[in-house]
């Protein structure tokens, strides 16, 4: 059974059109989308470079949509005030790129956003023990991060499950974000597990915007 917690569609931008964006988005904010997910890649954490605050700041004119701002960047604590300042509502960060996590989660805070901190398949769940309690989100990668349009790595569904289980025995209803490789076809899997903000790029926005958040959010129960 799915859980009760709200669950939300967020497209992830790295898969749109770039000439298209600002009406992209508006077809998805009426198409039901919950959130924007805008992925910053460094060209050093992850091999490929994406964009930044100028972009952040251009679309944040053309939607109501929060900025679900996923950093894949080393020393991000160097950025935070100005992706908050260029419109972001939520900050994720990679444990890996963070040795002193708690730190950076009260930073974001400060700003006034939330605080995300995600980490790659090969992570142990051990190192999120000190974010547990403090952060508002807690990002699963369920691809190696880089790229869109890469297949779900099976192995992270237990991953999921397990994270569930550890934030219930805290009592904690932190949200649980999957990223990478979701699609309509195995969007069920990582519900079931325990996720409920679900970043889907490729499977949004090939063929009709529209009708895929649609078809995913019937999925989703709504
Ligand atoms: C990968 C990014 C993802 C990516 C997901 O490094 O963090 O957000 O855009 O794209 P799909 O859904 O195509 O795997
Ligand atoms: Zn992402």
């Amino acid at each position: 059974m799915h859980n009760t917690r709200k669950i939300k569609l967020v497209p992830s931008i790295l898969a749109a059109d770039f000439g298209r964006l600002g009406e992209q988005l508006k077809v998805l904010e009426a198409a039901g989308a919950d959130m924007i997910h805008i992925d910053v890649m460094d060209g050093n954490f992850v091999p490929s470079i994406s964009f930044g605050m100028p972009v952040i700041r251009s679309i944040r004119k053309v939607t109501a949509l929060p900025f679900d701002v996923h950093l894949m960047i080393r020393e991000p604590e160097r950025y935070l005030k100005e992706f908050a300042d260029c419109g972001a509502d939520s900050i994720t960060v990679h444990i890996e790129t963070c040795s002193r996590i708690e730190s950076v989660i009260r930073q974001i805070k400060e700003l006034g956003v939330g605080a995300g901190v995600a980490l790659n398949p090969g992570t142990s769940l051990d190192t999120l023990s000190r974010a547990l309690p403090l952060a508002d989100m807690l990002l699963v990668m369920t691809v190696e991060p880089g790229f869109g349009g890469q297949s779900y790595m099976e192995g992270c569904t237990q991953k999921i499950r397990t994270l569930r289980a550890r934030l219930d025995q805290m009592g904690l209803d932190t949200d649980i974000e999957v990223d990478g490789g979701i699609t309509k076809d195995n969007v069920d899997v990582v519900l079931r597990a325990g996720a409920n903000v679900i970043v889907s790029g490729t499977a949004v926005f090939r063929g009709d915007l529209q009708q895929n958040a649609a078809i995913f959010r019937e999925r989703f129960g709504k």
